[in-house]
């Protein structure tokens, strides 16, 4: 899967370029890059945003700096490069990234993914060079990179060879294996620590009771709104 991501900030993407899981997903066919509005602007000085009509505050992201950098990167008129590619503008208004979205982004070839910053983007960048719009949450980061890795990260989880145990993401929260559901509770050794003992079916070697355990506390964190403490 190839993934390019547009950003003021490329710099902000080689720590989580260098996680071992992100390395181990580039030798699984994985191929991040990071492309800099500045390096393609047409303006003076490396301008890429300016500010908002209307008024208000920050500063908005302009659509001339996206069209030149998209052009620069792929050769053609971005408005049919959404045709050809998902290109997915983050912003905190977007269609809400969920288990089903990252799935639908992991089965794409390659995807192109927009940071925004400040005040965003000039909406007619969403509206013309983007096929989707999207948000990791309802609450406004300062730029798009955090949320973009985030894409990354939940996509690279599903390309097959990735995580190393070919079971992993199968069973993982919110996956059809579960239902849809929350994972079940893990628990590794001490067996029993200040008191607090691990269920006895996970110490029973009972492979069948211990996935009828499993999904019924998957089911029980799914439908009681998730983990629920003491
Ligand atoms: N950019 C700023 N805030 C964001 C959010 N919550 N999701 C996606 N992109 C964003």
């Amino acid at each position: 899967m190839d993934v390019d991501v547009f950003t003021l900030f490329p710099d902000a993407f080689d720590w989580f370029a260098g996680q071992r899981h992100v390395r181990n997903a580039a030798g699984q066919g994985l191929r991040l890059e990071c492309v800099s509005y500045r390096d393609n602007t047409p303006l003076s000085g490396g301008q890429v945003d300016d500010t908002p009509f209307g008024g208000g505050a920050g500063m908005v992201l302009r659509v001339d700096v996206m069209d030149a950098a998209l052009k620069d990167v792929y050769g053609i008129d971005p408005v049919d490069l959404r045709i050809r590619r998902r290109v997915l503008a983050l912003t905190p208004g977007g269609r809400m990234l969920d288990d089903r979205f990252v799935d639908e982004l992991a089965a794409e070839p390659a995807i192109t993914l927009l940071c925004g910053r400040y005040e965003g983007f000039d909406e007619r960048i969403v509206q013309h060079f983007a096929s989707d719009a999207v948000s990791i949450g309802r609450y406004v980061l300062s730029g798009g990179e955090l949320a973009a890795m985030v894409v990354c990260d939940a996509g690279l989880r599903k390309l097959p060879g990735s995580l190393g145990h070919g079971d992993s993401a199968m069973e993982e929260s919110f996956s059809a294996a579960l239902g849809g559901d929350p994972e079940y509770p893990h628990y590794t050794r001490p067996a029993e620590y200040r008191g607090w003992r691990v269920p006895d079916v996970l110490l029973s070697g009972h492979h069948e009771e211990i996935r009828t355990w499993r999904r019924a506390r998957s089911r029980e964190r799914g439908s009681g709104g998730g983990t629920s403490l003491p």
